[in-house]
């Protein structure tokens, strides 16, 4: 049988930064409640030329460069993204082109701020099945196009980026003491549709629209989502919570973060945590910290890792893997 294994991370955050306090100039807020409230202290807005195929090229360069790849060695594109460059063709079509990629599909998933683990779950699949030997996951957003820049409980929250790894399928024998991705867990519940969404869409109103958001109800959920999701993960892989070396969760605010860790029983040192740096960057957020982790040499080889999201939808899941 094949298993999945990392072999190179990168991340790309547009160059210009916006502060809390340049918020603050536009809406009634302060850094200190969006501090307090969701540990922000800056995020990254793309560029008006920019576009999320060009991050979603640069954060792909970077991992083919960590994983000491070329594009002809990749035979799998699959971008998560719900800000794509058009309604269709597919960014990551263009996204394989762009690197020179000419083996195999590509195509994006729309699963929200879970598009990552949604993505990486469907490489996984089909690295196990043979379908395919090297993809390229990319998580990739520009969500400052879909804010309302005068609603200021949700323009504050979130920031454009996006990060991307390389999955290698390698032989294997299935033993949870093995490298590679263990087990992987999605869920959907369709009934929270409207408790985070955007108000626009092609067969809607023809325009993208805005992002609108029950705040309290998404909190309350993805902290109920992240931790369970890992738990089953954990349980299907025939590991425990003790067995985890780091929890790489979806960068939405502090307090959810910090909740998720607490009911995992990880210590704080052991999460994950780059919301500070670019806020909200829905499916971008996942590969964002993992680059981070491996960046400051957080992983070590052997090292149990959940990476987890909760978004729009509503969406979740968690993939536990072995470094
Ligand atoms: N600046 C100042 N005041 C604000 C702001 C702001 N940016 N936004 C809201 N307020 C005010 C409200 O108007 C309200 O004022 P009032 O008491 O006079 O009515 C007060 O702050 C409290 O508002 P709440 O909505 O009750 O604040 P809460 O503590 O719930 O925090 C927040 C709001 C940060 C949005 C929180 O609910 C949250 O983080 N929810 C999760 C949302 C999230 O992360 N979404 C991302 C997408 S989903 C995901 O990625 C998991």
């Amino acid at each position: 049988m094949y298993r999945s294994v990392v072999r190179g991370v990168g991340s790309y955050l547009p160059e210009k930064i916006m502060t809390n306090d340049d918020l603050s100039q536009i809406v009634d807020t302060s850094d200190e409640w969006i501090r307090k409230r969701t540990g922000i202290e800056r995020r990254h807005i793309a560029a008006d030329d920019e576009f999320t195929n060009d991050l979603a090229v640069a954060a792909a360069e970077r991992a083919l460069a960590a994983a000491d790849m070329s594009a002809a060695d990749i035979d799998l594109v699959i971008l998560a993204t719900t800000t794509p460059d058009n309604t269709f063709p597919a960014t990551a079509a263009k996204v394989q082109a762009r690197l020179g990629v000419t083996k195999g599909p590509a195509f994006d998933v729309q699963a929200v701020c879970s598009g990552f683990i949604f993505a990486m779950t469907q490489a996984d699949n089909m690295l196990r099945l043979g379908q395919a030997k090297r993809a390229l996951v990319i998580g990739a957003e520009i969500y400052s196009r879909i804010l309302d820049w005068e609603d200021r409980s949700t323009c504050v929250l979130f920031g454009d980026g996006s990060g991307a790894i390389v999955l290698e399928a390698v032989d294997s024998e299935g033993a949870n003491n093995e490298r590679g991705v263990l087990t992987t867990i999605l869920g959907t519940d369709g009934a929270n549709y409207d408790k985070l969404y955007v108000d626009g869409g092609v067969a809607t109103s023809g325009n993208a629209g805005c992002v609108r958001m029950a705040g309290q109800d998404v909190f309350r959920q993805a902290v109920a989502r992240m931790s369970e999701s890992v738990e089953e993960a954990l349980e299907k892989a025939e590991l425990t919570k003790d067995d985890l070396d780091w929890l790489v969760p979806h960068q939405a605010n502090i307090r959810i973060i910090e909740q998720v860790g607490k009911k995992l029983g990880v210590s704080r040192d052991k999460v994950m945590i780059t919301v500070q740096e670019h806020a909200n960057t829905s499916a971008a957020t996942v590969p964002l910290a993992m680059t981070h982790g491996v960046k400051h040499g957080h992983f070590k080889e052997g090292d149990v890792i959940a990476l987890t999201a909760m978004g729009g939808g509503f969406t979740w899941g968690a993939i536990v893997l072995r470094w």
